[in-house]
């Protein structure tokens, strides 16, 4: 399960290209993946990419006739090499063969695809290269130094990611799945206003034992934590993810770290805070855990006496980093999930924690769920962020904090005109 937004390539049209290589097969179901994001894609395919898939099947997928040669006269002027990106907002070509690679590094042009990249407005319409290759073909140097050419060139590459490849071999080269080549085609087009910013989140909930089978733990799912790292992640930060017990994957590009406990939490979001700009807690950390869990299950007695727990409280994550020294403070924001007296209790636990800003929402109506209203709470007032799904909160959050991040950043000296 992962957390998405509704239609987040609605209005982009993407000219998909297609090399050849057995990784063509992954082309039809990232074309429906396109689609379902809300593209408009249209199709080029490579004489080679023809003997893998056909190009009605991509017709099929996309909606629109697919362009295979430059002599094709249905273009207007019969040239398909230039009208077929001017209206693009991106050129994405998966699979990328090393072949295919080698004639952008070059700059050749001898068939549609490779003859339209090189036509293309190159300062309005990027290009996105998803490479597929055999791991020799990839570690070849010959290829890394094609690939530097074209990075250099502008090109983004995406992956390619690691494991069994078609051949039988196992290493680098493989085309990265569709639903991965999705998500990085997403964050691309995301505005990176948290460049060079290093941010951690919390998320999920803990999951406290009171012996070896039970525990108490809550009903957050973790899916706003894990929205609000993805968007963060997108937004070119360097994200560190401290999850408890969810059952999400992991945000592409997100670095995550696996705990239980409330006490886990702790001690993984302190050893990392101080090197960090942003904390978001988004986790439902447990008040409280059993003081002395029980070694071996707890069992029904003859006299049927109830078990007797002793709780203890829970150390406070955001309250401790809210503390640090100012040095190694990183801007604090918190979440306060509560079922009545929203406001007033965001507004009291942002004085009782110290923290500039607090998110508060509807427990009950959020736990679980994939949309959300959200209210930001700062020593100003408040701002409602109205229903929308997670993932487009957590980018409006996102937007929001790297503004008030930019708020706090020394004004740089104006430059004195010299007359
Ligand atoms: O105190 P309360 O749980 O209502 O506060 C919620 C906010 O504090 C959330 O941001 C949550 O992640 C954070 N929190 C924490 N450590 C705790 C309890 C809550 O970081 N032990």
């Amino acid at each position: 399960m992962s957390v998405a937004d509704a239609a987040p390539l609605a209005g982009r049209h993407i000219v998909l290209g297609l090399s050849g290589g057995i990784a063509c097969y992954k082309a039809a179901d990232f074309t429906r993946e396109l689609v379902k994001a809300g593209a408009t894609v249209q199709v080029v395919m490579t004489e080679a990419a023809e003997h893998f898939i056909t190009a009605t099947t991509l017709q099929a997928l996309s909606g629109r006739a697919v362009f295979t040669n430059q002599w094709d006269a249905r273009a207007a002027g019969s040239m398909a090499h230039i009208d077929l990106t001017r209206e693009a907002d991106a050129v994405v070509i998966a699979p990328a063969s090393a072949d295919l690679i080698t004639k952008l590094a070059q700059g050749r042009a001898d068939d549609l695809l490779s003859l339209m990249c090189l036509a293309r407005p190159i300062a309005r319409c990027p290009l996105l290269l998803a490479p597929a290759m055999n791991r020799e073909m990839w570690a070849h140097p010959a290829t890394q130094r094609n690939l530097a050419q074209v990075r250099a060139d502008g090109a983004e590459v995406l992956g390619p990611g690691n494991g069994d490849q078609a051949c039988g071999e196992v290493g680098d080269g493989r085309m990265l799945e569709p639903t991965e080549l999705l998500a990085d085609v997403v964050a691309f087009f995301q505005p990176k206003l948290l460049a060079g910013k290093r941010v951690l989140v919390t998320a999920g909930p803990t999951f406290e034992p009171l012996d070896p089978v039970r525990g108490i733990t809550n009903r957050s799912s973790g899916k706003m934590g894990f929205a609000v790292a993805r968007a963060a992640a997108d937004a070119g930060a360097a994200v560190t993810l401290v999850a408890g017990p969810v059952a999400l994957d992991t945000p592409r590009g997100v670095r995550r770290i696996d705990v239980g406990t409330g006490q886990q939490m702790f001690d993984a979001v302190l050893q990392h805070a101080p090197t960090q700009h942003v904390f978001v807690a988004t986790a439902a950390v447990a008040d409280w855990r059993a003081a002395h869990p029980a070694e071996r299950k707890i069992k029904k007695t003859a006299d049927r006496a109830m078990p007797h727990v002793e709780f203890a409280e829970n150390p406070d994550i955001l309250a401790a980093v809210a503390r640090l020294p100012a040095a190694t403070r990183p801007y604090c924001v918190g979440f306060a999930a509560e079922s009545h007296d929203l406001l007033h209790q965001a507004r009291e636990k942002r004085e009782r924690k110290g923290v500039p800003l607090i998110v508060a929402n509807l427990g009950p109506a959020t736990f679980g769920r994939d949309d959300n209203v959200l209210t930001l709470v700062d020593a100003q007032g408040e701002r409602e962020l109205p229903r929308a799904d997670k993932l487009t909160l957590a980018r409006q959050l996102v937007a929001d904090i790297a503004a008030r991040l930019a708020a706090l950043e020394p004004p740089t000296s104006p430059t004195i005109a010299s007359t």
